[in-house]
């Protein structure tokens, strides 16, 4: 009896190791979608139940209408929420403004709904430089009024936006964070993320830079194979297959030299244009798009992570859900739009974006191997 105890024990070991070998190799981000502007035509119930129909692990929500909140309590998404960019500076000023915030929009729905990070602001140096003394005293003050909640698995951060936060995307091994912005929010930020185990949280969007820099072939921007779609950083020696990575290790190397490169990345935007903004957006159609998306799953399911960081970003949200509704766009009558479903919750595009299959297939063989493995031993005991 001894002995079948031993095996046992020794066979559980064996699995253990099987298993934790298995996830620790694997490195497919946690893949969402943002949610900022929704149809007027269809209920937070709706596209909670779309969402967890189609297997969406996240959700990141701007400026959340509290009933969309609510209506992924029971369900195991993982939600984003971004406090609007209005409310920095009362956040900074005074801890009750935090709270209050959070007993309307935090308070009334966790745990049942599984929000994870809160982002305070969102590409705030863009909208007005004028915030940027606020942004951590309102992060802490978040923080802070969380844990006086008795809450401790919310982390709390801000959201960048890439381009007026690096000097330069590339070479990639040559990116800094750009100053005053390094000195007076990044490297204070970046100590308060290392401390409190949060992490950093940047909007990266491939179409921006595209257009913003002629000598980037479009190919390259989404996702495309081919012969000539490379970029060679000759500092590092890396060659970059797509813009994507391109510009993560660029924010990876500034995170570098700034001296907190552990600090998970999460990737709050990316997408690309379905219809252009101004006559001048050739590039912003439903075609690029869907390119831009398929190529862009297709590598984050993958899980090779980017050429400085194996094991790849945390969290990727595809911007965005929906189309702006009529009215919101400009005189022009052009809207640029980001949608990737219709407001009849259909899909405009074939994506699966679901966790990714390959873990899950890898994980469900490994059980059957388990089980057929307990068996014969079981037999041969017998
Ligand atoms: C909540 O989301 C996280 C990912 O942020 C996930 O790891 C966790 O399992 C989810 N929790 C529940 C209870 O589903
Ligand atoms: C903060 O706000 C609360 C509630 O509005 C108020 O009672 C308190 O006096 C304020 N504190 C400061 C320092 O302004
Ligand atoms: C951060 O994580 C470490 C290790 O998991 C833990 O010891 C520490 O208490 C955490 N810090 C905070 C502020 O949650
Ligand atoms: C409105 O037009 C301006 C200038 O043409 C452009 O920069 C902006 O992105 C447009 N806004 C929207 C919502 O499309
Ligand atoms: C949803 O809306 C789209 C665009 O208006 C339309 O093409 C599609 O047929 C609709 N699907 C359903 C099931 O109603």
């Amino acid at each position: 009896m001894a002995s079948i105890t031993q095996d046992f024990s020794l066979l559980f070991l064996v699995l253990l190791i099987i298993f934790t070998s298995i996830s620790s190799t694997t490195s497919t981000p946690i893949l969402g979608v943002t949610i900022h502007h929704h149809p007027q035509s269809t209920t937070p119930e709706h596209i909670a139940a779309a969402i967890t129909r189609r297997k969406i692990a996240a959700v990141r929500l701007i400026d959340p209408d509290p009933n969309l909140i609510r209506a992924f309590s029971y369900s195991s998404v993982s939600l984003l929420l971004s406090i609007p960019n209005t409310l920095v500076s009362s956040l900074a000023s005074n801890r009750s403004n935090a709270a209050v915030w959070l007993y309307t929009h935090v308070v009334p729905f966790y745990p049942r709904a599984n929000i994870s990070v809160i982002s305070v602001g969102s590409d705030v140096l863009s909208s007005s430089s004028d915030l940027a003394d606020d942004i951590l005293p309102a992060i802490r003050n978040v923080h802070v009024a969380l844990h006086e909640l008795g809450i401790r698995k919310i982390s709390v951060s801000t959201t960048f936006s890439l381009i007026p936060l690096l000097t330069s995307a590339f070479p990639p091994s040559s990116a800094e964070f750009e100053e005053p912005v390094n000195d007076v929010v990044v490297r204070p930020l970046l100590e308060f993320l290392d401390e409190a185990n949060s992490s950093f949280l940047v909007n990266i969007h491939p179409y921006d830079l595209y257009r913003l820099n002629y000598e980037i072939v479009l190919g390259f921007a989404l996702f495309q194979e081919s012969p000539y779609n490379f970029m060679d950083d000759s500092t590092t020696g890396v060659r970059y297959q797509n813009l994507f990575d391109t510009m993560i290790d660029a924010v990876l190397s500034a995170m570098a030299v700034a001296g907190h490169e552990n600090i998970p990345l999460i990737i709050t935007e990316t997408g690309w244009p379905s219809s252009p903004g101004t006559n001048e957006e050739n590039n912003a159609n439903q075609v690029f798009a869907e390119m831009y998306l398929k190529g862009l799953t297709k590598h984050l399911k993958s899980g090779v992570g980017t050429p400085l960081k194996k094991d790849g970003v945390s969290e990727v949200y595809i911007y965005e859900m929906f189309d702006r509704e009529r009215g919101q766009g400009n005189s022009s009558g052009l809207t640029r739009q980001w949608g990737i479903f219709y407001p009849n919750l259909t899909s405009k595009y074939e994506l699966d974006l679901s966790g990714s299959s390959r873990i899950s297939e890898s994980k469900g063989l490994l059980t059957i191997l388990s089980v057929c493995l307990m068996m014969a031993v079981l037999d041969l005991l017998v």
